[in-house]
């Protein structure tokens, strides 16, 4: 599903970047340009970090 249509962002995309490291806006606006035009997908762009965070082991609490 696309979030960003002015740059063709998907959700994937958005996922995979997050998990690989691209912990917030400005993370993900470097490397996908998403929310950088009319920025109207900067709000679901934001719950998709938050969401995709929590689904992220953190080590700490594991150990
Ligand atoms: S929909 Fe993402 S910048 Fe316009």
């Amino acid at each position: 599903m696309y979030v960003c249509v002015c740059y063709g962002v998907t959700d994937k995309q958005i996922k995979q970047a997050v998990e690989q490291g691209a912990m917030d806006l400005k993370s993900l606006q470097a490397q996908l340009n998403v929310g950088k035009q009319c920025g109207k997908c900067v709000r679901d762009t934001l719950e998709m970090i938050a969401a995709t965070k929590d689904m992220i082991p953190n080590y700490y609490e594991v150990a």
